[in-house]
């Protein structure tokens, strides 16, 4: 198993380039399954998530090119002979649920694993099948399968419990195949929801208001094929500038709008960091040490989830102290006993963390436990003294494309070990 090798204490400066969003390629590339021509994707980032879906995809019959240039995939869905996403595959990477929505809009049957707990949460997809039943889906749960079946969904009216980013796209590529109009209230308004229904307009769909709480969704009879660019990964880029803002260094990322990661920008400025925004591009000039700062998670426009961890590590070199709260996940905070190991002072009760900021952090033998909380590491690594092991590093795999080679060009000392 992989370990990542840091000798902590550089400030960060340079620039790096944001890899394809992640959470925006993973429904994007299942979108194909809503039409019989070829779809081409650009900026395709070569992650453990990708490669999973595109092994679920090619496992249900879907012709897939990965160009030589690794960042352009070409996938062809005319010749689906399974409609089930296993265990095994739903078990490794829970977003495979969102082939529920396609594969019932376009064949009208599925068979989908439920994806069980998660290390961060609970995490049901109670939403999606709600969402799916209002628009004609007759579901059934048998032997830890979700079996749906529907002669042709029909479109409705479906207002979200709660603006879930998985159940707003799985529920919204059923629609684009619906008969008649779809009105989805109380939707996610993530920027990956708002790249997911570009692809699908792309492909032929007819939908508007994407980005605000109320998509609304004409209904087609068939879709075609697409060239799809998919937008950079401003999560990614909230990793590196806040290793930026943990380091007292200067980083730019590019690649990317700034526009999409406002509430994240306003907390680097909070922190006592100067922001510059240019049209895809933004750069963090950090001070000395962090200065405290309180953060409430929430869905986007608000602070999201998947930079709590990562801030954690900058809050807790910071000059006094900030409380951290989260309110999407129930387990978020696997985190804190590693951030401690390394020297920070962290309380937790119930939901949120005191963060009480110490001058230095002491380099220590870590572990690993899901994507952002390995980020939260790597960045811990990154600011404290001597030498830091991250071990059990194939969850950062999954979703950050070659991160010691980007953390590197910034001058961090840090390398892979196998
Ligand atoms: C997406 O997960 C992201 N994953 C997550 O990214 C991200 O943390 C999350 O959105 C929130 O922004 C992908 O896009 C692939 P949700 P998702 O449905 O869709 C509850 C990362 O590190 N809920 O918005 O699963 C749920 O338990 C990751 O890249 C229900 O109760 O998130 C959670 O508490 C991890 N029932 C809350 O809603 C449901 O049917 C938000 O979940 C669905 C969700």
């Amino acid at each position: 198993m992989d370990k990542m090798r840091i000798r902590g204490g550089i400030a960060l400066r340079g620039t790096v380039e944001v890899s394809g969003s992640k959470n925006a390629a993973l429904p994007i590339l299942i979108s194909t399954l809503l039409t019989a021509e070829a779809c081409r994707f650009e900026r395709v980032p070569d992650l453990e998530d990708i490669q999973t879906t595109l092994k679920l995809l090619g496992q249900m019959g879907a012709t897939i090119t990965p160009a030589l240039d690794q960042s352009q995939v070409t996938i062809r869905c005319d010749a689906i002979s399974s409609r089930e996403a296993p265990y095994d595959l739903v078990r490794k990477m829970r977003a495979s649920v969102v082939v529920l929505g396609p594969l019932l809009a376009r064949f009208g049957k599925a068979k989908v694993s439920l994806p069980g707990g998660c290390a961060i949460g609970a995490r049901p997809i109670n939403f999606h099948l709600a969402g799916l039943e209002r628009l004609g889906a007759k579901i059934e749960l048998e032997q830890g399968y979700v079996v749906a079946e529907a002669k042709r969904l029909i479109g409705a009216n479906i207002v979200f419990e709660f603006p879930s980013v998985g159940a707003t796209e799985n529920v919204l590529m059923a629609a684009v195949l619906a008969r008649g109009e779809s009105v989805l209230e109380n939707c996610a308004r993530e920027p990956e929801i708002i790249d997911l229904a570009r692809a699908l307009k792309a492909m032929g769909a007819e939908i508007e208001g994407e980005g605000t709480e109320v998509i609304r969704v004409q209904g087609k009879d068939v879709l075609h094929g697409c060239d799809y660019r998919i937008m950079g990964d401003r999560i990614e880029a909230g990793t590196y500038l806040a290793a930026g803002l943990a380091t007292g260094g200067t980083v730019k990322v590019k690649g990317l709008s700034p526009t999409y990661m406002d509430a994240i920008l306003a907390k680097f400025e909070d922190a006592g960091s100067r922001v510059i925004r240019e049209a895809d591009a933004v750069q963090v000039i950090a001070g000395a040490r962090p200065q405290p700062t309180d953060i409430k998670t929430l869905p986007y426009p608000g602070f999201p989830t998947d930079m709590q961890a990562q801030f954690m590590t900058a809050m807790a070199v910071a000059e006094g102290a900030s409380v951290i709260t989260e309110t999407i996940f129930e387990n978020r905070f696997m985190h804190v006993p590693e951030l401690i190991r390394l020297g920070a002072d962290i309380t937790v009760r119930g939901n949120s963390a005191l963060i009480r900021g110490r001058p230095k952090l002491l380099g220590a033998p870590l572990m690993a436990t899901d994507l952002r909380a390995s980020a939260s590491l790597v960045l811990g690594g990154l600011c404290a003294e001597g030498e830091t092991i991250v071990n059990r590093i194939y969850h950062l795999d999954r979703g950050y494309e070659c991160m010691e080679k980007k953390l590197a060009s910034l001058g961090a000392e840090i390398e892979r070990i196998s």
